[in-house]
Parts: structure tokens; sequence; C-alpha cells
């Protein structure tokens, strides 16, 4: 399968949906509106969205079914990148090969911008009980609900902030890595999962693929930051030792990473074992996530 060709459809398909469920550049108010479609549309390589899409193929439904919830899982990471580049947390000036949100439209309107991008989200599940059944509806928004709050993502991120400039033990930096991006991923899996009709056995070999996959995902974001091109990337490199960032390659050195890296790929791969040849896309993208380049 060519699954760089897939995963540029798709993302085309997903910017298409974002594009309808953002409030317009001319809707009141206006800066606002601006800085949220600013980021949203800065690119983004939309691979949260993508896993909702590839989980839900390999149940057997359409991608569009569960569209809604890609998207929003998209807005919930986007908001999480405009509040991870403010000068209070990694102070970053370049993300998605554009300048960040607070350097367009300072900092009060990125934080609101992210805030309104994490309410969009859930107004946009919340409508999918028009077509789904509600009760499937509540579980998808307590998973994602769950994955991006304080036992989620923002705990994730807590523990980086709390961790930067000291020396921490693995178990910490398993811990952050697995929150601040893992449990998103994991969501965006699941989400789907559930969303589709998953039974037990499929939702826990799913499970085990995104837990993979999610914490190998952070572990290259560390490796990039070392060894990524800055063009290719559009976020600046080698920030992180700079900032005293709480990293594989700081902990375990490049080489020790990329084998982690190698092993999580596979075990991803192998988890997906019962679900047969319905799910050799995942497995792709699970390749294409130990070797992206940006
Ligand atoms: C960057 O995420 C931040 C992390 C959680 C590692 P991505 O690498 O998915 O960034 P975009 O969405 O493609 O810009
Ligand atoms: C970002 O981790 C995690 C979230 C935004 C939740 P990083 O701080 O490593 O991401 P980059 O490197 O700025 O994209
Ligand atoms: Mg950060
Ligand atoms: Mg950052
Ligand atoms: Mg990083």
């Amino acid at each position: 399968m060519d699954i760089e060709r897939y995963l540029e459809e798709k993302r085309v398909e997903v910017e298409e949906a974002l594009e309808r469920y953002l409030p317009g550049e001319e809707d009141f108010p206006r800066t606002l509106h601006r800085a949220m479609r600013y980021s949203t549309f800065a690119g983004g390589k939309r691979i949260r969205p993508i896993f909702t899409i590839a989980t839900a193929e390999a149940l057997g439904r359409r991608g569009e079914e569960v569209m809604p919830l890609a998207c929003a899982i998209e807005l919930i990471h986007t908001y999480s990148l405009i509040h991870d580049d403010l000068p209070a947390m990694d102070d970053d000036d370049w993300r998605r090969g554009k300048p960040t949100c607070h350097k367009v439209y300072g900092e009060a309107m990125a934080i609101l911008a992210g805030d309104a991008l994490l309410t969009l989200a859930f107004e946009v599940i919340a409508a999918m009980d028009e077509d789904h059944d509600p009760s499937k509806v509540m579980r998808v928004v307590r998973e994602i609900a769950r994955a991006a709050g304080s036992m989620g993502m923002v705990g994730g991120q807590a523990v980086d902030i709390e961790s930067q400039g000291k020396s921490v033990d693995f178990p910490t930096l398993e811990y952050i890595h697995i929150h601040k991006t893992g449990a998103l991923i994991l969501a965006s899996i699941r989400a789907g999962a559930m969303m589709a009709g998953a039974g037990a056995r499929e939702l826990q070999a799913l499970t085990d693929y995104g837990e993979a996959v999610g914490l190998a995902f952070q572990i290259v974001d560390d490796i990039l930051d070392v060894e990524g091109e800055r063009e290719v990337m559009g976020k600046e490199t080698g920030v992180d030792a700079l900032k005293g960032k709480a990293t594989y390659p700081s902990l375990v050195g490049l080489d020790e990473s990329k084998r982690r890296v190698e092993e999580l790929i596979d075990r991803a791969i192998s988890s997906l074992s019962v679900l047969g040849e319905r799910a050799s896309t995942l497995s792709a993208i699970a390749r294409y996530i130990g070797k992206r380049t940006k």
C-alpha cells in the first residue's frame, strides 16, 4: 500500500471538514476566530484524525462516519500546540512553518484561541448524537475528556514543565511522554474504535497498538529535535537540550531511543494480528511513524 498517498488524501479530507467546523474569518469576534483559524490551518500532518479514520476503516466503516470526531481531536491537538508554545510554557516562536499564534495575535488572544478550540471540539463531538447512538457518543466524550485532561495530556504537560531543568528518572520520563502525547493519540484510536462499534477483543488490540504508537510518536519527536531539519519540520530544532527538557535522547541516548522506537513499532504492528488484513493501513501508519522526518 502507498501510505504516503493515503496520508495525503486523508489530510485533504480532514482539512476540508475542519473548514466546515471553524467559524469564519469575518465572524465576530474576528481576532479570536482569525487566531483559531491561523493555527488550525497552518499546516500539520493531521496524524491523529487520520488514526481515527483508519481505525474506523479497519472495522469496516467509512471514514466519513467518524469525521466530526476526527476533526474534534485535531482541534484539541491544535489548542495544545498553541498553549505549549506560549512564553510561560515552551516559549517557541515557530510552529507548522509559521510564527506561533502568540507571536502574531499576542498572548492573551493565543490563550483564548486555545480555550475556544478545546471547547469547540466538545461541541462538535456532542453534535454527533444527531446521527449516532447518543450513549455511544457519551462514551466517546468521556474517553476524549479523560485523555485530554489532568489524567492525560494536561497532566503530562504539567509534569513536563515541573521536570524542566531537573534530572528525572526513567519512570517520570515515560509518564511525561505517555501522557502529554500518548494519551491523545491513544484516544484518537480508541474513540474511533468505539464509534465504529469495536468488539472487546478488537478494542483491546487497538488499545495495545495505540499505546505503542503514541509513546513511539513522542520519542521520535525528541529524536527529531536533535537530528531533524528545521525547514522540514516547521519548528525550531535543538531547543529541548537548551531548555533542559526531559527527553529520551537526553536520558538514554540517541541509539537507545531509536532502538526503543523500533521495538514499539514492532509491538504496535503485532498487536493488530487479531484484525488480520483489515489492519494493513494501521500497520503502514505505524511504520511511517517510525521513519517520519517531520
Ligand atoms: C507535535 O505534534 C507535538 C507533539 C505532541 C509531539 P505533531 O508532530 O503531530 O504536529 P503537527 O500536528 O504535525 O504540526
Ligand atoms: C508537546 O510536546 C506535547 C503537547 C503539545 C501536548 P513538545 O513540547 O515536545 O512538542 P513540540 O516539540 O513543541 O512540538
Ligand atoms: Mg512542550
Ligand atoms: Mg513544545
Ligand atoms: Mg518536542
